[in-house]
């Protein structure tokens, strides 16, 4: 049967909380065994995408279809569905008793016998890591710990979809990696079909086979995440994974897929060239990530298709890496090695070298921007 491709089918998704629409015309379909992360910034709607998946919400308008069959208002087979279904909310609640319990209650709300249990329990708390701990007291736990138990009772009941909202969030980042280690694995084993909402873009990146951008209740993009990364289809989602550099532009040229694009606003005169089939006269953003801006001394002969001369404007340091603001006539952000940045001397006033190939820029239409 070609729907059993499709695990998850949504489509014309509507929701409203009272009279705000918080979801509008949201389809997707999720494979069976794809992993699939839902990014977007803060109340663009995940977690109550999940909701509705987890069947805990039923949506204003749309259906679901849940392993070639629609989902029913209520009753009997809805209830089925659901058991094949784990929720792991982003801040897991645990009832007042031991690890063992907590991990252990779902297999009891099924009937399962105790000796059947206590090998589910034993064997799935030592994939999370945590064999050792089963008698201590789930409230006591470190957020990590916390998160692998709720990993662990939901995988206990052998769920074939699993629903995680922000798993790393409020983590430190080698709890969050041991996470995201984990979620691997169960992908890799399982082949659980897996959703996951996060606002952390590179989690998506990393874990999920396709990724969606949610922006404001509308899922504005779905595609693999080199696709989203490099070419997101607005503004919008631009700004969202990372392109710092938008730059509104106006194409006066193009000649054999490379097009020559004039900055709107600012001095006259500066192109960018971008790899583009744009045709002259289209309104456009040239998008640059700015770990693809490179910087060097004015004394340096540049090869590289755009090349500009500017002054720093300023530098901030985070962990390995610096983020430089150079005012080249327009301001244009670059992300270098603080080695780099060491190297070069930068700091505020120096003048320098920006370069970027015409490979790197990604021309979005303005006129397509919302
Ligand atoms: N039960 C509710 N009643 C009313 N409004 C709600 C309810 N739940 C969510 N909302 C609103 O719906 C919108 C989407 O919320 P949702 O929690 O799905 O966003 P989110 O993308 O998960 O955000 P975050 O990244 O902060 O977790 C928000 O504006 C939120 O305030
Ligand atoms: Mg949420």
């Amino acid at each position: 049967m070609s729907q059993s491709s499709s695990m998850i089918g949504i489509t014309g998704l509507t929701h409203s909380y009272g009279t705000r629409e918080v979801l509008k015309d949201v389809s997707l379909s999720i494979a069976r065994g794809e992993v699939f992360a839902l990014i977007g910034p803060t109340g663009a709607g995940k977690t109550t995408v999940l909701r509705i998946i987890d069947l805990l919400e039923t949506p204003t308008s749309g259906e679901i279809i849940f392993d070639g069959r629609p989902v029913p208002q209520s009753g009997r087979q809805r209830l089925e569905m659901r058991r094949r279904i784990s929720f792991i909310h982003q801040k897991p609640q645990f009832f007042d008793s031991s690890v063992y319990d907590n991990v252990a209650c779902g297999l009891r709300w099924r009937g399962e016998k105790e000796d059947v249990i206590s090998n589910k329990v034993r064997s799935i708390l030592e994939i999370v890591e945590l064999n050792g701990c089963d008698g201590r007291d789930a409230r006591t736990l470190s957020g990590g710990e916390a998160q692998r138990v709720a990993l662990a009772r939901a995988l206990v009941l052998e769920p074939e979809v699993l629903l995680l909202d922000e798993p790393t969030a409020n983590l430190d980042p080698v709890s969050g990696a041991k996470i995201e280690r984990l979620i691997q694995n169960i992908a890799g084993q399982h082949r659980t079909t897996m959703i996951m909402a996060t606002h952390d873009m590179s989690q998506g990146q990393q874990l999920a086979d396709r990724i969606g951008v949610l922006i404001e209740g509308r899922l504005v993009q779905t595609g693999d995440a080199t696709c989203v990364f490099r070419s997101p289809r607005s503004e919008e989602v631009a700004g969202f994974v990372g392109m710092e550099n938008i730059i509104e532009c106006i194409i006066v040229a193009n000649k054999d897929g490379i097009a020559t694009a004039a900055i709107a606003r600012g001095p006259e005169a500066l192109m960018i060239e971008a790899v583009s089939d744009h045709p002259k006269g289209k309104e456009v953003y040239a998008c640059i990530r700015p770990e693809d801006i490179t910087l060097a001394p004015v004394t340096h002969q540049s090869s590289a298709r755009n090349s500009f001369q500017g002054m720093v404007a300023n530098v901030a340091s985070s962990g390995p890496l610096s983020r430089v603001e150079v005012d080249c006539g327009f301001p244009l952000i670059a992300l270098v090695t603080r080695v780099s940045a060491d190297e070069l001397g930068l700091e505020m006033g120096l003048p320098v070298v920006a370069d970027f190939k015409a490979t790197a820029v990604h021309i979005i239409e303005r006129s397509t921007d919302r």
